[in-house]
C-alpha cells in the first residue's frame, strides 16, 4: 500500500510504501549494504542470506498484518533507498513500540528521514492502538540522528556507558522515548 508519493522538503523524489513478500532480495541488498558501511545500526558488517530476509519480511508482514508493526520502505527511482519501522512489544510492554531507522548513504541529508519520521508517527497512531510510548536507541556519537529526534520530540531517558560496539570502538548506548 502506497502512503506518500511526492517531493521530500529538499526536492527528493519518493514513493512510500509497506513492504511486500516479492521485496525479500532489495530489502537484503539494503540492509546488506548499510551493514558494510558499519554506520550507526546494529548490523556491523554481518551479511543476511535470502532464506534469512524472507523469513524475516514474513514474520514481519504478520506483524503488520495484526496492527502490531509498522514498516515503511522508501523509493527513489525503483531503488530502495530508506527504511523504518515501529514495533510493539510483548506483554507488560504491549503499549510500547520500538523505533528504528536508516537512509542509505547516497540519499541522506536529502529530507527523507524527516518525512519518514513524520509518516511512521502517523501511520503508528493510526494502527497500532494501544500504542503509548515509542522508544528508541543510538550511538551517543550519532549527532545527525539525535537531533532529528530532538526534533520530534523525543527526550533522553538514559545511557548505557560502551553499550555499543562500531568500528572496534565502544559507544555509549543512547536511550530516548515519546510518550503518544
Ligand atoms: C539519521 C538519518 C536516519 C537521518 O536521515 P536523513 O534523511 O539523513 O535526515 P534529513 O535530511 O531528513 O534531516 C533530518 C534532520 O537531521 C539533521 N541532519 C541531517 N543531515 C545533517 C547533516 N549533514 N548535518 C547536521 N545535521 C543533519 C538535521 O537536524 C535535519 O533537520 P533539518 O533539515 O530541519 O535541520 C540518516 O542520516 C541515516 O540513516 N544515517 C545512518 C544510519 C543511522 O544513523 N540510523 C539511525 C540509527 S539510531
Amino acid at each position: 500500500m502506497v502512503i506518500f508519493q511526492g517531493k521530500t522538503e529538499k526536492g527528493l523524489e519518493v514513493i512510500i510504501r509497506y513492504p511486500k513478500r516479492e521485496d525479500a532480495q532489495i530489502l537484503r541488498h539494503y540492509i546488506n549494504t548499510l551493514s558494510k558501511e558499519r554506520t550507526y545500526i546494529l548490523f556491523q558488517g554481518e551479511q543476511l542470506s535470502l532464506r534469512e530476509e524472507k523469513k524475516y519480511l514474513n514474520s514481519v508482514i504478520k506483524q503488520i498484518n495484526k496492527n502490531e508493526a509498522i514498516i515503511l520502505l522508501v523509493f527513489h527511482k525503483d531503488q530502495l533507498i530508506a527504511e523504518t519501522d515501529i514495533k510493539m512489544q510483548l506483554r507488560s510492554e504491549n503499549h510500547v513500540g520500538a523505533f528504528g531507522i536508516s537512509v542509505a548513504k547516497d540519499y541522506r541529508s536529502q529530507g527523507v528521514g524527516k518525512l519518514l519520521m513524520d509518516l511512521v508517527i502517523k501511520e503508528a497512531k493510526i494502527n497500532l492502538k494501544k500504542l503509548k510510548i515509542i522508544r528508541l536507541g543510538v550511538f551517543a556519537n550519532n549527532f545527525i540522528a539525535q537531533k532529528m529526534y530532538q526534533q520530534f520530540g523525543f527526550i533522553k531517558y538514559g545511557n548505557l556507558p560502551k553499550g555499543f560496539l562500531r568500528r572496534g570502538q565502544y559507544v555509549d548506548h543512547v536511550y530516548m522515548y515519546k510518550n503518544i
